[in-house]
């Protein structure tokens, strides 16, 4: 059974329990986000009503996949599948972590409350989206914790280099190339590990990427999985 707490909103819940489903993890992510004071559904209508205002490219038109409008529980990751990658990985202490396209960045929620001594970045091309976290995130201390407005797909833009990637279908896949290109570069640097999530991220990573797959095999589970460079 997975309930609501507020002493625990993220809870760590055992791989194999069969008896929480999808639709009640999804639930659960839902009632987090409202106690967060997260408002997704509000600034998703206005979203849907005037678009996007605060693009964050300096070309703005260039077709971006934004996830506008939807309902939180289909285009973000649930909080307890959060907290189990981040438990696989098992982050250094001072060690970096980029969610690349981070939504309303519940990662970032996440890693503020259980690796405090993590720094973590989130970049997002939606300028609602990224107002909205940082107002929830005020009210908390999370001092390493940061929420970027950014265009990951623009040819000025490199992402920081980090030890831990996350990507989760965040654009199209001109935009997925670009910013594998550049994860590429930072690993010819320092070694890094790479979670994608949903099936165009991985399946690109697996046909094109092969830095992230030939030396050591990936860890794949049943949403996400996990590469490392060498
Ligand atoms: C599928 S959502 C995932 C959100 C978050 N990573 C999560 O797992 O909860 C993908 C996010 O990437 C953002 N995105 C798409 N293209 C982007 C770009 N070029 N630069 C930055 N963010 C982008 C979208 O606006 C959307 O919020």
């Amino acid at each position: 059974m997975l309930k609501f707490s507020s002493r625990n909103p993220f809870p760590l819940i055992r791989n194999n329990d069969k008896s929480i489903t999808d639709a009640r993890i999804r639930d659960h992510s839902d009632q987090v986000d409202a106690y967060l004071g997260l408002q997704i559904e509000e600034v998703e209508k206005k979203l849907r009503t005037y678009g996007c205002r605060l693009e964050a490219s300096v070309f703005p038109g260039k077709p971006q996949e934004l996830w506008i409008g939807l309902a939180a529980k289909r285009f973000l990751t649930p909080y307890t599948e959060i907290r189990t990658i981040l438990s696989l990985l098992k982050p250094k202490p001072g060690s970096t972590i980029v969610d690349l396209g981070a939504g309303y960045g519940r990662m970032g929620f996440v890693i503020g409350r259980h690796y405090p001594k993590n720094k973590f970045i989130g970049y997002e091309y939606v300028g609602e989206r990224v107002k909205e976290s940082r107002k929830c995130l005020k009210r908390l201390n999370h001092p390493l914790v940061k929420f970027r407005h950014a265009d990951l797909s623009s040819a000025e833009f490199r992402p920081v280099i980090a030890d831990y990637y996350f990507i989760y279908d965040y654009g199209t896949t001109e935009a997925i190339r670009k910013t594998l290109v550049d994860l590429k570069k930072i690993a010819q640097e320092k070694p890094i590990t790479v979670v994608a999530r949903g099936r165009d991220s991985r399946d690109f990573i697996e046909e094109h990427h092969p830095w992230l797959t030939k030396w050591t095999l990936p860890k794949s589970y049943i949403y996400f999985s996990i590469y490392q460079s060498v």
